[in-house]
């Protein structure tokens, strides 16, 4: 058994192999590996004995299970409605001309990965954004680069 096969195992024993099991497990191998491969999602599919394309319709269906390897850090920033309205555009400016990278894409450092997102449910404190598990709101450009400086320096 391989390290992915051994750690889906201990997650399917974890949480179960049924159906309403399956995002639990996702979300398992997400916060160890940072992302779902197409060779880990089949094997989670064989461990759980669910089809293959449930697996790969869960991750599609959920903005923060990965399918592509990411940055150290992942900056999600909300597009709906009030987010929009409230500047998130201005925000990906922002980060896009700090980090160099264009939405989808990582830091040739591995450090950052940006994405947009749907409704974080803050919208009364809209724009807001997710760096890993950390909610930022009424994040204003200065603020943004502010933030990310911080990021910056912590890892150096
Ligand atoms: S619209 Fe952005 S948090 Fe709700």
């Amino acid at each position: 058994m391989n390290p992915i096969q051994s750690l889906i195992k201990d997650l399917a024993d974890q949480y179960g192999r049924k159906r309403e099991n399956l995002l639990p497990v996702m979300q398992g191998v997400v916060q160890k590996e940072k992302y779902l491969s197409e060779y880990t999602m089949i094997e989670i599919a064989r461990e759980m004995d669910i089809p293959a394309a449930e697996v790969f319709g869960t991750a599609t269906f959920y903005s923060f299970l990965e399918t592509k390897p990411a940055g150290q850090f992942i900056i999600r920033v909300c597009k709906t409605i009030t987010c929009a309205m409230k500047g998130k555009n201005q925000l990906l400016f922002a980060i896009q001309d700090m980090l160099k990278i264009k939405i989808g894409e990582t830091t040739p450092d591995n450090k950052f990965t940006l994405l947009e997102t749907n409704c974080l449910g803050w919208c009364h404190k809209a724009p807001a954004m997710l760096i890993n598990d950390d909610v930022y709101t009424e994040v204003t450009p200065e603020k943004v680069r502010e933030i990310l400086t911080g990021y910056i320096k912590e890892t150096n």
